[in-house]
């Protein structure tokens, strides 16, 4: 049977109320994540930096600002997409996210998943493209070219902090949004399209190496 949908409001609480890691402490609030909770695209970045930290938004430092230029090559605005980061908190000094974090902080971008229900997930970095995909192959051989994940397409892509210290990542990154608009282009945005001419809906498949 499939699990009924957890309101985003809901799941926000459960995370301002959450104590099960030490990064809850050194917290100025959480990033939960923000955008259009009907988006087909939903991005998922690392973790909070200290800009995010600050303004609680994913993504509103450097790596941000050049996101939103990346964007623009798939002929996506932030208004159309969802993003949110696989730790709600910020790790001290930016460093990685550690093993125990990411297994204490994922249930919550499972179920902000499931209720977004995005058609693409676009994996930003190792951190992330390695828990949804369950997966330990690394970005550099996997970004680029569309993965999947139950019923998710998963397209991993370079963090765009990555192209802040090499620019020589830049027309990959670019030419990799550019193929994520053309695979946006295809198919029609099936959440545009009249309930009663759907395909029936897929049963809600796993990612991230838990059942859903
Ligand atoms: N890097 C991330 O992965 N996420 C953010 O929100 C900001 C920077």
């Amino acid at each position: 049977m499939k699990k009924p949908h957890i309101p985003l409001d809901q799941i926000r609480a459960e995370v301002e109320a959450c104590r099960k890691c030490a990064l809850c402490e050194g917290r100025t609030q959480i990033v939960f994540g923000v955008g259009n909770p009907q988006a087909r695209v939903m991005i998922v970045g690392e973790a909070p930096g200290k800009n995010e930290d600050l303004q609680g938004e994913p993504f509103v430092g450097a790596a941000g600002q050049y996101l939103n230029e990346l964007l623009a090559f798939a002929g996506l605005k932030r208004e159309d997409i969802y993003i949110a980061n696989v730790l709600k908190c910020r790790p001290p000094g930016n460093r990685d996210p550690q093993p125990e974090e990411i297994q204490l902080c994922t249930p919550y971008l499972r179920e902000q998943t499931r209720t977004i229900d995005p058609e693409f997930i676009v994996t930003l970095g190792n951190f992330s493209t390695k828990f949804i995909l369950k997966t330990d192959v690394g970005i550099t051989r996997l970004h680029g070219k569309l993965q999947r994940a139950g019923k998710f397409k998963v397209f991993p892509i370079f963090h765009p902090a990555a192209a802040i210290y090499d620019r020589s990542k830049r027309d990959v990154m670019e030419t990799d949004f550019r193929t994520l608009g053309a695979l946006l282009a295809e198919t029609p945005d099936p959440k545009s399209i009249e309930p009663a001419k759907r395909e029936p809906e897929a049963e809600q498949l796993a990612f991230g190496g838990e059942e859903a």
